[in-house]
């Protein structure tokens, strides 16, 4: 008799160590421990202390997970794990993990691309995907508009990418510069909450005809925030935190949904799905449902809990990647810290 399949998803790749449990599309716990508050005097994550926090957090985080859904050890059939893209040496504790619970239960291993997975999070909490859609994926290390089919069968097909720094590593880096404080996002989040966005004219980078019309470029936008807050030091004034705050999300906000729309309407599709850590930000939550309702848009965005990064939405990749009837990856897999988003598993199958 053959068991109903309840995948284990294992995510390591930055600062959160991840566990979730997926059957059937639904999720049914999770486990979530976090490094964050260790980076938070060096301004961004330390691979080193990431890893080794891994390390200390991967058993009991795993042991929540189970509680969390309610089943045991033995009950998981496949495990599915981001191999890629990552830190190195955080991912490899993470794969060695899921590779350990695989060998000792001997179910099947999937690789999955973390990228993917932010996508799939979305699944988890609006159900399947739409035939054909367009994801704005936006993370701490990515920032890319994607035209996606079946997620785990077609290849993803990239329309345009950050030309340098991500959305996530922008706010990263203007929060340090605010003295925010790490993790930036929610952090600007806050301070932008009581500024006003109107209040300096930060540049929209890329939004003049003839620019690459889904690329991005956000660290003209990061030197023109240190330029006013320099310039405001020198005249001795206070610097406006929130106002600047407010305003330079506001410019972030403004040309991811305007591009992203863009490509949608370019396309003549119906969805979008915006999805990564900043897809947590409730500025851009707020504008792009906005501008999608008055375009006639279907938006999706995973609730905030499932935009950073967890195990589940690798579980959600590797349960698609089960029921599509993909072959393992296999525990011969090796951690691919900079592999380019092409398809959901890795290694991508021949
Ligand atoms: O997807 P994620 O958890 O990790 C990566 O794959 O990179 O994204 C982390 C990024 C960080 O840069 C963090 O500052 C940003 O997402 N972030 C936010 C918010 N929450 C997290 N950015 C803006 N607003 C937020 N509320
Ligand atoms: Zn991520």
């Amino acid at each position: 008799m053959t068991r109903t399949p309840l995948v284990l998803g294992v995510e390591s790749s930055c600062d959160e160590t991840g566990f979730g449990l997926v059957s059937g599309g639904v999720l049914l716990g999770q486990g979530l421990a976090s490094s964050a508050s260790q980076h938070a005097d060096f301004g961004g994550v330390v691979p080193e202390i990431a890893a080794r926090a891994h390390l200390e957090a991967a058993v009991p985080t795993l042991r929540i997970a189970l509680a969390d859904a309610g089943v045991e050890l033995g009950d998981i059939t496949h495990v599915a794990a981001t191999s890629g893209p990552g830190l190195a040496t955080a991912v490899h504790v993470g794969l060695a993990a899921a590779k350990s619970v695989a060998w000792s239960l001997d179910v099947p291993l999937y690789g999955v691309h973390h990228l993917a997975g932010h996508a799939a999070a979305d699944t988890l909490e609006h159900g399947p995907l739409p035939a054909q859609s367009i994801v704005l994926i936006v993370s701490g290390g990515h920032t890319s508009i994607l035209a996606v089919g079946d997620l785990v069968r077609d290849p993803i097909e990239h329309l345009g990418d950050t030309l340098d720094d991500a959305a996530g590593e922008a706010f990263d880096k203007v929060a340090r510069l605010l003295g925010l404080g790490y993790p930036g996002g929610p952090a600007i989040s806050r301070a932008a909450s009581t500024g006003d966005p109107t209040a300096f004219a930060f540049p929209r980078a890329m939004l003049r005809p003839g620019d690459a019309p889904f690329s991005f470029s956000f660290s003209g936008l990061k030197t023109a925030v240190a330029r006013t807050v320099e310039t405001i030091r020198r005249a001795g004034d206070e610097v406006p935190v929130a106002d600047i705050a407010a305003s330079f999300e506001q410019a972030v906000v403004d040309v991811l949904v305007t591009k992203a729309i863009r490509a949608v309407q370019e396309r003549d599709l119906g969805t979008m799905v915006i999805v990564g850590g900043v897809a947590a930000n409730a500025r851009l939550r707020e504008v792009a449902a906005e501008r999608c309702a008055a375009a006639g848009i279907e938006l999706r965005v995973p609730p905030p809990r499932l935009c950073t990064d967890n195990g589940a939405m690798i579980a959600a990749v590797g349960d698609l990647l089960v029921r599509s009837g993909a072959e393992a990856s296999g525990l011969g897999i090796a951690a691919d810290p900079s592999a380019v988003l092409h398809g959901a598993q890795l290694p991508l199958p021949r």
